[in-house]
């Protein structure tokens, strides 16, 4: 027999979260994820459900019917989107200007279909005349995908053109909104988004390891119409759906959800909704001037252009000579303050700070800058 381990209770410290995610979690949220477990069938649990429903189409500005949150990360909400309603020999156009793009690319390969890439300089947004000139090209292309807010790199994208344009050319679009969602305007049904994605650990400030998603009727439509089965039985979602919706007072066993966690994400969402969807976007808007102005005067460059930057994900090139490992283990050591390192092409290059959700308030500004600058001098 093993010799039992003896530890103590993990209890870290409280850390101020200015990273890509997660992000503060609010202290509510916290403590909503504290309360007593129940059963995932129990009628006040799918009561909750049906209201957690709710707030994720509010959130999302959306009617779907399939509205719900995959039981896992933001990742698992990407693979749902694709496995559902990409076939093995469909082509897809997957639009990359970061790393989030490329992880597109691999599950349309990985599922036996065809990714036409169109390809943009990292820290720029989708070029829409590129998507236009692959749609063009690629009449038999029967999606378009792109990361709205990519995160690698701090750009957002103009979703509300690029899906129009998918519509245009009879392709049914794939959003990710992982780190758009609660952050910056975001409105699938006027934008005529067909499936969508996002996580919970970003801007609606929640504790990470769920996926809000929605499939719009036509997308609903594609996956009955499949000709193969969907090809993941967990993230199957006519199965999820049973589990998610109680039509005719029915609702079955799919998998056991995780409880506390959605609990969780019924906080964030209903803080988010009790300070409104456009009040969100523009604090996040404005505490990035905040922290742009105090960036700036410390010296420091962002790698996005002004005019497609994201509030909530700000990038800025590390200054000549400066060590970033050693910048930000003192951040986190004398501060207890994480911020972001770059993430692929930007890797030791630029630090992501990020404003998000709860993150997103003036003492967490004025904290960055004054420990920057400290560390920096
Ligand atoms: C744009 C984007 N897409 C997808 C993901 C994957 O989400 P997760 O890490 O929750 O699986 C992330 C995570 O940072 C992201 O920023």
């Amino acid at each position: 027999m093993l010799p039992a381990p003896h530890f103590i209770a993990f209890n870290p410290p409280r850390r101020i979260l200015m990273g890509p995610g997660p992000s503060d979690v609010y202290p509510e949220v916290l403590a909503a994820q504290a309360r007593p477990t129940v059963g995932h069938l129990d009628p006040l649990f799918v009561g909750m459900m049906d209201e957690l429903k709710s707030l994720i189409q509010y959130a999302f500005q959306t009617k779907n019917e399939m509205t719900m949150a995959v039981s896992a990360p933001g990742s698992a909400g990407m693979e749902t989107c694709f496995v559902n309603l990409v076939e093995p020999g469909e082509k897809v156009i997957v639009c990359r200007n970061g790393v989030f793009g490329d992880r597109m690319r691999q599950n349309v390969e990985r599922m036996g279909a065809i990714a036409v890439l169109v390809d943009n300089e990292w820290g720029t947004p989708v070029d829409p005349a590129a998507v236009e000139a692959a749609l063009k090209a690629h009449p038999d292309a029967r999606f378009l995908a792109f990361v709205h807010a990519e995160t690698s790199t701090g750009a957002l994208s103009d979703a509300k053109t690029l899906c129009a344009l998918a519509k245009q050319y009879g392709c049914l679009s794939i959003v990710d909104a992982v780190t758009s969602l609660g952050g910056v305007e975001l409105r699938v049904d006027e934008w005529g988004i067909d499936a969508i994605y996002s996580g919970s650990q970003k801007c609606l400030s929640c504790v990470p390891g769920l996926s809000p998603v929605s499939f719009s009727p036509a997308a609903v439509e594609k996956l009955k119409n499949r000709k193969t089965p969907v090809q993941s039985w967990f993230l199957d979602q006519s199965l999820v759906m049973a589990y998610w919706t109680s039509a005719g007072g029915k609702r079955s066993y799919h998998h056991t959800a995780p409880v506390n966690a959605l609990y969780a994400l019924h906080e964030s969402l209903r803080i988010l909704a009790a300070e409104g969807l456009e009040n969100a976007w523009q604090r996040h808007h404005e505490m990035h001037l905040v922290l742009r102005a105090g960036l700036e005067k410390l010296g420091l460059n962002f790698v996005v252009a002004e005019d497609y930057r994201l509030p909530q994900l700000n990038t800025v090139y590390i200054p000549a000579g400066v060590d970033d490992g050693v910048v930000r283990t003192r951040l986190l050591k004398d501060y207890n303050l994480e911020i972001g390192a770059g993430l692929g092409a930007l890797a030791g290059k630029a630090w992501r700070i990020g404003l998000m959700g709860f993150g997103a308030r003036r003492e967490n500004v004025s904290l960055c800058l004054r420990a920057l600058e400290e560390v920096l001098s």
